[in-house]
């Protein structure tokens, strides 16, 4: 799908919406596209927009950038600009999200999609009515051994299934000093807390092997109650923190225990993404914890887990040595190619990026989660 801006073979022109942690993420990734190897489509970064001067003057640096606003309508406004991304606080997803489809152009949005499931599905509905192009950010999954997980899940050579566990775990807010932001109040992230800033990223692969949980059992956690506010005084910090939801999904026609964890006071853990799955004879198991090492288990006279060492066997090749390690930057590279691959209707059998109906069904596993710990009992998503 192109926009009528854009010419055949011309770069794919895109705008950001929202500078600060991801949006400057983004636009790296852009820099060093000529690291992909021999991929057919040609992008630049063309228009950014943050509320923030400051912001904006950090993107004076990418020369490919030819307006800079505090006003998201005047980038929209540009037949320059073929795709938004928009990476800003969950509250104001809906309303941009749907200028952004509404001025023609098509949408990587950032997760949760929506500050709840209502406002995805209000997204989702006008993206088909308008026939855009629209995809959500989830990077973990384009990781060699999340990518090798994911393969061996599918393949049918595990067994019968006996359990599935994924987790996303940070520790960085264990620290009661540190100040107060939009992610830790309601208002902006949104109610689900935790599972908004961080369930696409557990949900994701679960989702697109089809292991969607038929009821949810959820305990959550809130710890510290307020947090500096940066100005000498404290502000309410009244998001939930950790979230460990004990799923079932009907996998091969039985009914098999998924645990989804979403931390963010997770100690010692900074970043970490894991999937494991444990059939009746294999099993697989990756962490970030251990960026370069795929586990695998098999079950013959005895029971063996058996470790590989990956190098840079990410879905779309780049000019990196296959012995090297890849780190974030490069999934959010590989998660681009994805995008841009599938827009242009060259993504063949590679891993897509996540779609705007797993991102509802995120939003409506977090919100069985919280009618779940609301009642203390199981509660079912919707859809
Ligand atoms: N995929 C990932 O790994 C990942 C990681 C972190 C955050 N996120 C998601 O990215 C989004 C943004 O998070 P972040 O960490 O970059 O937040 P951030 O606070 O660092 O950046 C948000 C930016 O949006 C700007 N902004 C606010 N209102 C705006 C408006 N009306 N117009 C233009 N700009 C506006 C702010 O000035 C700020 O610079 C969220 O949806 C979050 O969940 C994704």
């Amino acid at each position: 799908m192109s926009t009528r801006s854009q010419e055949a073979g011309a770069p794919v022109r895109v705008g950001i919406i929202g500078g600060g942690l991801m949006g400057r993420e983004m636009a790296s990734v852009f820099g060093r596209w000529f690291a992909l190897d021999n991929f057919p489509v040609r992008v630049e970064l063309h228009a950014v927009c943050d509320l923030q001067p400051a912001l904006l003057e950090w993107f004076r640096q990418v020369p490919t950038v030819r307006l800079l606003t505090t006003d998201h309508r005047e980038l929209l406004g540009s037949d320059r600009v073929d795709v938004v991304y928009v990476a800003v606080p969950h509250h104001l997803h809906q309303a941009v999200y749907l200028d952004v489809l509404r001025a023609g152009k098509d949408l990587l949005a950032e997760k949760p999609f929506g500050i709840d499931r209502d406002a995805a599905v209000a997204v989702r509905d006008e993206a088909r009515r308008l026939g855009r192009f629209v995809r959500v950010s989830s990077e973990f999954p384009f990781l060699p051994g999340a990518q090798r997980a994911y393969e061996l899940a599918r393949s049918g050579q595990l067994g019968r299934l006996l359990g599935v566990k994924a987790a996303f775990l940070h520790s960085s807010d264990l620290d009661p000093r540190k100040p107060i932001n939009w992610k830790r109040q309601t208002k902006y992230c949104g109610s689900a807390g935790v599972m908004n800033d961080l369930g696409l990223h557990v949900t994701h692969l679960p989702l697109r092997l089809g292991w969607k949980p038929a009821s949810v059992y959820a305990q959550l956690q809130k710890i510290y109650l307020s947090r500096p506010d940066g100005k000498g005084g404290f502000s309410a910090c009244d998001t939930w923190d950790n979230a460990a939801l004990h799923t079932t999904a009907t996998i091969g026609g039985e009914a098999v225990p998924m645990t989804l964890e979403m931390k963010r006071m997770a100690p010692t853990e900074t970043n970490t993404w894991t999937f494991e799955v444990l059939g009746t004879d294999r099993g697989v198991r990756f962490s970030t914890k251990e960026p370069k090492t795929l586990w695998c288990y098999r079950r013959d006279q005895e029971q063996w887990w058996e470790r590989t060492d990956l190098g840079f066997q990410t879905p779309f090749k780049t000019i990196t040595g296959a012995i090297f390690e890849p780190g974030f930057p490069d999934l959010l590279m590989q998660m681009w190619a994805a995008y841009l691959a599938e827009r242009a209707g060259l993504l063949g059998e590679r891993f897509g990026c996540a779609t705007m109906e797993e991102a509802v069904a995120s939003h409506a596993i977090s919100e069985a989660a919280l009618r779940s710990h609301a009642s203390g009992g199981v509660a079912a998503p919707a859809g």
